[in-house]
């Protein structure tokens, strides 16, 4: 069964609305590109490659309103609604790389005298929802080397097709595996303080009868302590060229627990995920959220009122405690800032 996260639609932007899984499963449509940016800050849409998914198509949204425009002017606007949409969220390097993107194909339509822009950009969009796609497929294809039939994988947060245009990453990984025929049984962490673990991994488990079993997120050493943890697996939201990878929250405090117990910890990115123009990890940008995700869940106060608050949405995980890093051109391993080179080489060699 495929999950079709976000979609492009007789002219508008199709999502699932993550905000109400797992009890209600039902869709937004956005007819605005100012609903995307909306659905992508409240995240109705999230998760990395999702979010830039989402951005394209909201720029390609956008492109429709000025479709009469004069050349000069359409690129002038468009540039201005991609750099609004470039405000929804900081963190994750896939909402500015589809950007770029579209930018980057506007100028090319523009080169080569194409006539209906807001076509092209709308057939640009649907392009990089597609190719998601099939990247998710092919990190998956080579993921699946690391895993042995009967392993127990831990995962966090959600790095699957909800956080992607469909099929996921650490998730994809985990579903390649299963149709190579091995068996495996995954860990879900719950993942505060917005719960994806609990609310999305877990809902994508239970919906492809994938075996797994959700624990909280402060369990985790434990259960390593136990053995019963063979492998981590999970996404990323931007990673830099010496390989330190920001992802969701938590992630960093899994990767030291995992040295601690000599369990491999892997990341599966695509090079959407890249970020070629930052050193290390310390000049990620890392969002932080609204003090209410930490104080309240689903409009229950759980914290005294007026408490103070730091909501920190994402942390970095140094590259020295990373295994490999699975990607759709192959799999990673240190020294990171060498392979990370010889990919940047492969991408513009494309
Ligand atoms: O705040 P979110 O839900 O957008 O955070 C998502 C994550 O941290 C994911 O692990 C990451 O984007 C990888 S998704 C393939």
């Amino acid at each position: 069964m495929m999950i079709k996260t976000v979609f492009w639609k007789n002219n508008t932007v199709v999502m699932i609305d993550q905000n109400a899984l797992p009890l209600c499963e039902r869709q937004v449509v956005c007819s605005d590109y100012r609903q995307v940016i909306s659905a992508i800050k409240d995240l109705t849409v999230r998760g990395a490659p999702a979010i830039g998914v989402a951005a394209a198509m909201g720029a390609a949204l956008g492109a429709q309103t000025i479709a009469s425009e004069p050349t000069g002017k359409f690129q002038k606007k468009f540039n201005a609604i991609c750099d609004e949409i470039a405000k929804a969220r900081p963190t994750a390097r896939n909402l500015f790389w589809a950007l770029e993107r579209m930018k980057k194909h506007l100028d090319e339509a523009i080169i080569s005298g194409k006539k209906n822009l807001a076509l092209e950009l709308a057939a640009e969009a649907k392009r990089i929802c597609a190719e998601d796609i099939e990247i998710n497929k092919q990190m998956g294809r080579h993921g699946c080397e690391l895993f042995s039939d009967g392993d127990n994988v831990l995962t966090h947060c959600n790095a699957g097709a909800l956080a992607t245009a469909g099929y996921g990453t650490a998730l994809g990984v985990i579903r390649a595996v299963r149709e190579q025929g091995k068996k495996l049984h995954v860990y879900v962490d719950e993942t505060r303080p917005v719960l994806q673990g609990a609310r999305l991994t877990a809902w994508e488990m239970k919906k492809e009868k994938i075996p797994a079993t959700l624990i909280t997120d402060n369990m985790a050493g434990f259960l390593m302590k136990q053995g019963k943890i063979d492998k981590i697996i999970v996404g990323a939201d931007r990673i830099a060229v010496n390989g330190d990878t920001a992802n969701k929250i938590g992630t960093y405090s899994l990767a030291v627990l995992a040295k601690a117990h000599r369990i491999p910890f892997y990341i599966a990115a695509p090079l959407s995920t890249f970020d070629f123009s930052l050193k290390t990890g310390a000049a990620i940008p890392i969002e932080e959220r609204h003090a209410d995700e930490v104080t309240r869940f689903r409009g229950v106060q759980s914290a005294p009122l007026g408490m103070k608050v730091y909501n920190p949405a994402f942390d970095i995980t140094p590259a020295r405690l990373i295994s490999a890093i699975i990607t759709e051109k192959g799999i990673l391993t240190r020294p990171y800032t060498t392979a990370i080179a010889r990919l940047r080489e492969g991408t513009n060699r494309r």
